[in-house]
């Protein structure tokens, strides 16, 4: 094709594109600039146009190119506006809608992380167990109420949803010799009414530290002290107050400084300056016997978080139960 040529079936192409209707243009866009069109054969043809004609037909090429798609972007008709929105770079973007982690998840990975800073690997265990890791080999005495059918969802005498996750602590230590490491996350379950601060299923995070070397109630304190301000920030730190738990000895609660006012008082914390996040102690002696460990030889300290605890004091959720509800105008607002 000769440059004047082209320049006719650019008038020729230019004519029935302006004289068509808006049905006509969808095949005649793929007449002149679809893949087999007639424009982009040319564009493959080029190589053999003489070299000195090449860069005057190119240009004219690519013009009759530009001019086709915007008579045909003129026109309309289907696909006409996503050819605009290829031409036009400086266009915003389509918003994919993207989604955001659940709180609960960036908890729990946020957790995992901090602690295998220190040497912690995640251990697993089942929702469904037995009375022996929940409650007996916890040291929980027969009468304790938390046993009680009232408190527990049970199946049949032997089985019910854990309590805690602090069966892991069992699973864990049935399994391996000392030295343990673990934090163990998951799902627990109790039969609460469901209010703006219990959950009939919730969610916790165990950790376990056992060793042959002896192991002190300031490890777990300068543990759970660096896990503070990792994961609330700097110059959160934590207090132990004493506590009952049957499967440790001592055992104490677990508070941190208040995020928000940093100890000083204020209405996240009750204007204490103090907020409780978990359970902790020294394992129970008696626990190591149950698991067939030496009491005299290992010596270890447990902690369990609840989840939602932090994920509330951290992101500011006032009621438990909109962690459930999948409501995407409350996730997305904590992305
Ligand atoms: N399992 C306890 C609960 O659900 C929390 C807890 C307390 C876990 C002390 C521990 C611990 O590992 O040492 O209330």
């Amino acid at each position: 094709m000769t440059l004047a040529e082209l320049e006719n079936a650019k008038a020729q192409s230019l004519a029935e594109i302006n004289a068509a209707d808006a049905s006509q243009i969808d095949a005649l866009r793929v007449k002149y600039v679809g893949r087999n069109g007639s424009i982009p054969a040319l564009i493959k043809a080029m190589k053999d146009v003489p070299k000195e004609e090449r860069p005057a037909f190119g240009k004219a090429v690519q013009a009759w190119k530009a001019e086709v798609e915007a008579a045909l972007g003129a026109k309309g008709g289907a696909g006409a506006g996503e050819r605009a929105v290829e031409a036009d770079l400086t266009m915003p973007g389509r918003w994919r809608g993207l989604g955001v982690k659940h709180p609960l998840s960036r908890v729990i990975e946020e957790s995992a992380a901090i602690f295998a800073r220190l040497g912690f690997t995640v251990a697993d265990g089942p929702e469904l167990e037995n009375k022996f890791n929940n409650f007996t080999a916890l040291n929980t005495p027969a009468h304790h109420p938390s046993m009680d059918r009232s408190d527990t969802f049970w199946f049949g005498d032997d089985c019910l949803l854990r309590t805690q996750t602090s069966p892991v602590q069992i699973r864990t230590m049935m399994a391996n010799k000392p030295p343990i490491r673990v934090i163990c996350p998951g799902r627990t379950y109790r039969r609460d009414t469901t209010d703006a601060t219990h959950s009939a299923n919730f969610h916790q995070i165990e950790g376990l530290y056992v060793d042959t070397k002896s192991v002190s109630l300031a490890d777990l304190k300068s543990v759970l002290a660096y896990f503070a301000k990792e994961m609330m920030g700097d110059g959160v730190t934590v207090r132990f107050r004493p506590h009952f738990f049957p499967f440790t000895e001592p055992s104490v609660e677990v508070d941190f400084t208040c995020h928000v006012c940093k100890g000083k008082g204020c209405n996240v914390c009750k204007q204490s300056g103090w907020i409780e996040v978990a359970g902790a102690g020294m394992v129970d002696p008696r626990v190591f016997k149950f698991v067939g460990y030496n009491p005299e030889e290992v010596s270890g300290y447990a902690f369990g978080f609840g989840v939602e605890r932090i994920a509330m004091i951290k992101y500011g959720i006032a009621d438990i139960r909109w962690l459930y509800e999948n409501d995407i105008r409350f996730l997305s607002q904590l992305g």
